[in-house]
């Protein structure tokens, strides 16, 4: 069966020093329970090494919000899959829109990422979604479906590992969020889309995240839907009591 997954994205926020003050609080707020879901807190890369060794592994994976698209070299400034799994790190985001919109991540070098990615051992969080245009212009099957090729090349065996986030991006920190039976409708066309390439066993048991402002107050019926399995987590990932509130909703 596929997990249920609480991911935080920390995305450009926390010194070293704040984001070992919140990764500590959070293994405490875990420290006596069992959550109804996996946790994972992908972080900027500096803070990994950090992090890692601080957490309960079997409660919080941890992972990075990006890595290369090269497998190392003369890349000055980037950060290879191998050096970010060296830490200790399990997971890494891909195509997350703000990559895609100012970094100009397209397909192709999206593509070289999930496979280096999996290749070194971590597990993509590969993420899709629509800019409001295309939403209003009942474009978001396809835009979804063009972005899910960065995806489908891969085999059946790697295809199985990733993890999927649907990110509409005119809900991502703007306080708006689909609604629930905006979110299903795409979360199981995607399963049908993932269905159709590698079969209806692989989709069952794909893992599809929804963010975009989601949170402790509407997680519970975001949760709800047959084809959301969890939550990618910005804006109220950055406070333990909000992304715990997040994770309690598997529990109520
Ligand atoms: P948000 O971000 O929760 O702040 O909307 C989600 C994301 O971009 O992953």
């Amino acid at each position: 069966m596929r997990k249920n997954i609480v991911a935080g994205n920390w995305k450009m926020n926390k010194t070293l020093q704040e984001g070992i003050v919140l990764a500590k609080e959070l293994n405490e707020a875990l420290a006596n329970e069992k959550p109804k879901c996996d946790v994972i807190i992908c972080t900027p890369f500096i803070h990994l090494a950090s992090i890692t060794p601080l957490v309960d592994p079997n409660k919080i994976g941890v992972g990075a919000e990006n890595c290369a698209d090269k497998e190392s070299g003369a890349f000055t400034g980037e950060v290879s899959a191998a050096m970010v799994a060296s830490t200790g790190a399990k997971y890494v985001i891909l195509g997350h829109s703000e990559r895609r919109a100012y970094y100009g991540e397209n397909v192709e070098i999206l593509k070289s990422k999930v496979k280096l990615a999996l290749a070194n051992g971590l597990i993509p969080i590969f993420c899709v979604g629509e800019v409001l245009a295309e939403r209003e212009a009942n474009k978001q099957n396809v835009v979804v479906s063009a972005q899910l090729e960065s995806v489908f090349d891969l085999s059946v065996e790697d295809f199985s590992k990733l993890i999927l986030a649907y990110e509409p991006v005119w809900a991502i920190g703007t306080g708006k969020t689909a609604t629930p039976a905006q979110a299903e409708e795409i979360h199981a066309f995607i399963r049908s889309a993932v269905a159709k390439r590698y079969g209806k066993a692989i989709a069952e048991n794909t893992s599809i995240l929804y963010g975009g402002s989601c949170k402790a107050t509407n997680a519970k019926e975001l949760f709800a839907n047959p084809d959301v399995d969890g939550g990618l987590i910005g804006g109220a990932a950055l406070k333990a009591d909000s992304f715990k509130g997040i994770i309690d909703a598997f529990n109520a």
